[in-house]
């Protein structure tokens, strides 16, 4: 990865506003206690400005709280946004880490590039994970499945109608403390399998992660709630006979003879989860198929018993069982299934790695807290 020169570490300055009406003692610790996701927010944010003529300026920690945007502010008319999603773990001696963050923040860039945004240098991006910790530490949880789940975002600021790309952009990180993305913890969930409705499509935007992705895909979820399941599957949209990814989450499945097989196509999230458990299958000694996978070839392998299990994983729901899919007219596998096996004991491992149970031999870790 090549940094711009004017991005040298003297303009790593940020400037820090401590919160002065930060949370008590006594309420963090019972949000920490059981935070479930998304709900709360730490007390401070960090936020970088952008412009085309002054490149990215103005590194700064502050209160967390609201953001004052002009009406006319291009990503609320345009969408023109990204994001990244990631987590700090805090390891049994009171040390802070987080996974890949260069993933991240690569992953970040190249969102940038499709939806014609600035790309925040690498290093700018894990200089304002280090801020925020160095002022929010306390917000990293020490229950078992816990962590301080961290949200950086860029969207276009400019007060602008015309459609182009914006020339003032601003860059934001926010953390949330998270405990289960599902309700029901790590017990297996039903997948719905959307046969209308797409998320992305040729030539789009489905490989960034950019909010317009997720507005797509809540109307199947919707769909995916009425009839009783957690996430919806969606598949490709020119035939609707390739199976892409869930609405938050990547897909993997597990066939009999030990193979690990996983979709590929231009328009799924390239996730940084999954690349990590399929490492460390490759490391057992296991093969991985990265390629395409039709609705078909799940559904007829599980029925002949060639599939043995089947998982969503990301970032936020980890690794989680898929017990069973369900569509118009038909279903795929059993809604009783218990987790498979190996989806457990890849996820035990990969989570032994993130809480530093076990030696990060892939060098994954980053230390936040020094
Ligand atoms: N696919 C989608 C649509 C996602 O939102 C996510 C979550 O970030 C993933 C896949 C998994 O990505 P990662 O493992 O990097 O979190
Ligand atoms: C993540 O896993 O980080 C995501 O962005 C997915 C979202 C469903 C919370």
């Amino acid at each position: 990865m090549t940094i711009p020169l004017q991005m040298a570490q003297k303009d790593l300055e940020f400037s820090v506003t401590r919160n002065e009406q930060p949370r008590s003692a006594e309420e963090r610790e019972l949000i920490l206690f059981d935070p479930g996701f998304g709900n709360f927010f730490t007390d401070h944010m960090v936020d970088i400005c952008w412009s085309k003529k002054g490149g990215w300026h103005r590194p700064r920690v502050q209160p967390y709280g609201p953001i004052a945007l002009d009406p006319a502010a291009a990503v609320l008319h345009y969408a023109q946004e990204i994001f990244e999603g990631m987590k700090a773990y805090r390891h049994a001696d009171g040390s802070v880490w987080t996974f890949r963050p260069d993933a991240n923040a690569a992953r970040m860039q190249r969102s940038a590039k499709r939806l014609a945004l600035p790309e925040l240098p690498t290093d700018y991006f894990i200089e304002s994970l280090r801020q925020l910790i160095a002022v929010d530490a306390d917000w990293v949880p020490s229950g078992a499945e816990m962590s301080l789940y961290l949200r950086p975002f860029m969207f276009a600021k400019e007060a602008f109608l015309g459609v182009r790309p914006a020339e003032k952009v601003a860059y934001y990180l926010i953390a949330s403390p998270a405990g289960a993305y599902f309700t029901g913890g790590v017990a297996p969930v039903n997948i719905w399998i959307s046969q209308h409705l797409s998320r992305a499509g040729k030539g789009g935007t489905g490989a960034a992660k950019t909010g317009g992705n997720y507005a797509s895909s809540l109307m199947a979820q919707a769909e995916a709630y009425e009839n009783d399941c957690a996430q919806v599957l969606f598949l490709d949209s020119v035939e609707g006979k390739y199976v892409e990814e869930l609405g938050g989450m990547n897909v993997v499945l597990v066939y009999k003879d030990g193979r690990i097989v996983t979709p590929k196509s231009d328009s799924i999230l390239e996730g940084i989860t999954r690349d990590s458990i399929l490492q460390l299958a490759r490391d057992r000694g296991l093969t991985v198929e990265h390629r395409p996978v039709t609705i078909e070839e799940w559904r007829n392998g599980v029925e002949s018993g060639e599939i043995t299990e089947m998982f969503a994983c990301g970032t936020a729901a980890v690794v989680t069982p898929i017990a069973q899919l369900k569509a118009d007219g038909y279903t795929i596998g059993n809604a009783e299934s218990p987790a498979g096996e190996l989806t457990m004991s890849l996820r035990q491992e990969l989570t032994d790695i993130q809480y530093g149970r076990l030696p990060d031999r892939h060098g994954w870790m980053l230390r936040l807290d020094e």
